[in-house]
């Protein structure tokens, strides 16, 4: 049995007064689009907290249920409007990656229905988009993998001529690709905190402090499963980063989480390889010296630039023009990544 200590899961579930917006399902904005959901409320299971996307449950000592709601973060800060399908997208999304990517780690999946675990008049709240998860112990790092210079690394490489302090040649552009992806891990901060990159030693260094309980009697170290962390994450970038260059998508960036059962294994766990965790950029617009148009929330980045709004909670409703525009990004990247189309 591993606890959930971690720091986005309020046990007394403190965060939910932290949302702005409250009002669990918003209103119906056309008869073929599904009720976005801004917030679960169920009442079968205990409530273990909220992150700034997904609502978690505990079932037992060993599984825990966890539901993606409609929920948008900006900036680290979750705006007032749900965006339709955004939950089923990131689930069907990374349930696609989970079953690709299986046989480079274990997972986090139970393969339990969702629906099984809470009441009858609960099971709406959970179809498509709650997975029945083996509850691990979170690494207490953010693994981000980059294949491109871009973003903060971007900034990071025009200031120092490294990213996060990994070498890299001089004159690169802006987005252009790197010689081999880099894994540069950032600290998971605590809520209402932005997360720091840190150093692979400094990873090591909290890996082995905040693990050290749990890894007792496994004879593995929190600097091992840092070690173990990053190259799981190198070869799970480096075998999706193939896959959707077949599709006509570069997947610039992405971060993974990973977590330990009790015998010290490394799972994979959260969400992989979507729109919210990685920079999709379509192949046919990518060019170096631009910050290419992309599948993830620069598009409501770009919209809350223009507003006077200071990044900090509470955020700015958005309009529906913005709201739907968004919803179609995230379905275009699942159709786009998987073939697939939502029904
Ligand atoms: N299998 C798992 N076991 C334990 N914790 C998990 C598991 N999968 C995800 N988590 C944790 O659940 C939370 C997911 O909620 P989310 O809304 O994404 O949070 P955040 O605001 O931290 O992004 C994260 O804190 C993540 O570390
Ligand atoms: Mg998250």
């Amino acid at each position: 049995m591993t606890p959930i200590t971690s720091r986005r899961i309020a046990h007394d579930g403190a965060q939910r007064t932290a949302l702005p917006y409250n009002s669990r399902f918003a209103s119906k904005r056309g008869p073929t689009v599904a009720t976005p959901l801004f917030e679960t409320s169920i009442t079968s299971l205990p409530l273990l907290g909220r992150g700034k996307v997904r609502d978690i449950y505990a079932i037992d000592d060993d599984k825990l249920l966890i539901v993606t709601s409609d929920r948008l973060s900006a900036f680290d800060v979750v705006l007032p409007d749900p965006i339709p399908d955004k939950g089923r997208v990131l689930v069907a999304l990374a349930n696609f990656w989970f079953e690709r990517l299986g046989h480079i780690l274990p997972n986090q999946l139970t393969g339990i229905d969702p629906e099984t675990v809470v009441a009858a008049d609960e099971r709406d709240q959970v179809r498509d988009r709650a997975l029945v998860v083996k509850r691990l112990k979170p690494l207490p790092i953010e693994a981000v993998v980059r294949g491109y210079v871009i973003g903060s690394g971007w900034k990071d490489y025009q200031a120092t001529g490294t990213i996060c302090g990994i070498a890299l040649p001089p004159g690169l552009q802006q987005a252009a690709k790197l010689p081999a992806p880099i894994f540069t891990p950032s600290s998971k901060a605590e809520a209402g905190e932005h997360d720091e990159n840190i150093s692979f030693e400094q990873a090591q260094e909290r890996c082995d402090t905040m693990l050290k309980d749990v890894l007792a009697g496994t004879g593995k170290t929190g600097a091992q499963l840092a070690e173990e962390a990053r190259k799981a994450a190198i070869a799970l970038y480096s075998e999706a980063a193939s896959y959707a260059a077949g599709r006509g998508i570069i997947i610039a960036d992405t971060k993974f989480e990973f977590g330990i059962d009790g015998a010290g294994t490394l799972h994979l766990i959260d969400e992989a390889l979507t729109p919210d965790s990685s920079r999709f950029w379509p192949a046919d617009s990518y060019r170096e010296g631009i910050s290419p148009p992309s599948f993830d929330k620069q598009y409501v980045r770009d919209y809350l630039e223009t507003l006077d709004w200071d990044k900090t909670a509470p955020g700015p409703r958005l309009p529906p023009d913005v709201i739907e525009h968004t919803a179609e990004k995230y379905r275009d990247a699942y159709q786009r990544l998987t073939g697939y189309k939502l029904d």
